[in-house]
């Protein structure tokens, strides 16, 4: 169904994306890894997956979800049960044939049709082991938590995958994330002193869908629902959602249920007060700051001396060094771009939401 709200598998409950999915099976043949970007919510895990559902041998791993598994850390082990969990979710024929290859791994075992990994199992062992089995396709979705791995930001992790890039032909990387400055910054292909510096890589990026294309998926949405839809509704949601699909797939759910634009739209907001409070958690462990600067740019007081202005009142004074870091970090986490002296908050719901609710 197209108006689920959960990540989409399969090709057939993806609207449109047909562009990205080929690109991502292009590059993932064509470069030992790819870069994956997009702002939240934009629908980069669906595409990933539905295209990982397409290849044969594709082991997708979510570095958030271990992230927040493990305390806000990412241990050696939970990377191994992630990899372990992956491999036994393969097609089951897929299976089979690894387990030759496999079995010939220091700490790996078997239990019925399960694939088991010893916790101690070295990773670098399993990747030449899939390396002999076939091309395989290792995706990393929000790979920028990856620095949270061991003792030096994630550079262990880096540099067992510029060992797989020297070594291991078969296997491919994608590395995916929505907070784009960090991403970068993490993987450090411009950087020197990173493991991966002056690589090769591929890079896709998924855009909000132009205001045509966000329609006709309203549209489609509303259709195989088998829901009529007043036109004047679809175009108010549009004006309020703009082309992000993961709110437009809130809509049209909501909108099926209570058949009201009022109420949908409330929903929406809701909803999105209710991740948004989530990041903004997360980001308050660093600084406070981080939430009046959103609220100052959602308000209007958009210029630096603004900003400036309406943190020192709401809070205590900030020295310019400062406040430039917190923008330029909020840049790289994809909140806030610069548009000539102005800031702007990416997501035009997010805006709405810190605006009128946060
Ligand atoms: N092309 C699409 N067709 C149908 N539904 C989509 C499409 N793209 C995204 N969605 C829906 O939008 C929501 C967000 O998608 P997804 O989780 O893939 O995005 P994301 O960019 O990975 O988000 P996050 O930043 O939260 O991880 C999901 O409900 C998903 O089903
Ligand atoms: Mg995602």
């Amino acid at each position: 169904m197209l108006f689920d709200p959960r990540p989409k598998e399969k090709r057939s409950e993806l609207y449109d994306r047909v562009e990205e999915i080929e690109k991502i099976m292009e590059y993932s043949r064509k470069y030992p890894f790819t870069i994956l970007l997009g702002i939240r919510r934009v629908g980069k895990s669906s595409v990933l997956k539905v295209a990982m559902n397409e290849m044969q041998a594709a082991i997708y791993i979510d570095a958030r979800r271990m992230h927040f598994e493990s305390g806000g850390w990412i241990t050696y082990e939970s990377f191994v049960r992630s990899i372990e969990r992956e491999v036994n979710a393969l097609d089951s024929k897929v299976k089979r044939a690894l387990r030759d290859v496999l079995g010939k791994v220091e700490g790996v075992s078997f239990a019925g049709v399960n694939i088991k990994f010893r916790k101690d199992v070295k990773v670098s062992d399993v990747f030449e082991s899939l390396n002999e089995f076939d091309h395989t396709v290792i995706a990393v979705d929000e790979a920028q938590y990856f620095r949270f791995y061991g003792r030096q930001g994630g550079k262990e992790f880096l540099s067992l995958i510029a060992y797989a890039y020297d070594n291991l032909k078969n296997i491919s990387f994608i590395f995916a994330g929505s907070e784009i400055g960090l991403l970068h910054d993490f993987l450090g292909v411009d950087n020197y002193s990173s493991p991966l510096y002056g690589r090769v890589y591929g890079e896709v990026t998924i855009t909000p869908f132009k205001r045509e294309v966000a329609r006709n998926f309203l549209e489609a949405g509303f259709r195989e629902a088998n829901i009529e839809v007043n036109d004047k509704d679809v175009e108010k949601a549009l004006d309020y959602l703009d082309g992000i699909p993961g709110w437009l797939v809130e809509f049209g759910y909501n909108y099926i249920i209570t058949r009201d634009f009022e109420a949908t739209i409330s929903k929406v907001m809701q909803k999105a007060q209710e991740f948004i409070a989530g990041e903004l958690r997360e980001l308050q462990k660093r600084s406070n700051r981080y939430s009046l600067i959103l609220k100052a740019i959602a308000m209007g007081f958009d210029r630096w001396e603004n900003i400036k202005e309406f943190v020192e009142h709401n809070d205590r004074a900030v020295p310019n060094s400062r406040l430039s870091a917190l923008l330029k970090t909020l840049e790289k986490m994809s909140w806030i771009r610069k548009d000539g002296e102005r800031y702007r908050l990416i997501d035009p719901v997010v805006e709405k939401v810190i605006k009128e609710r946060i």
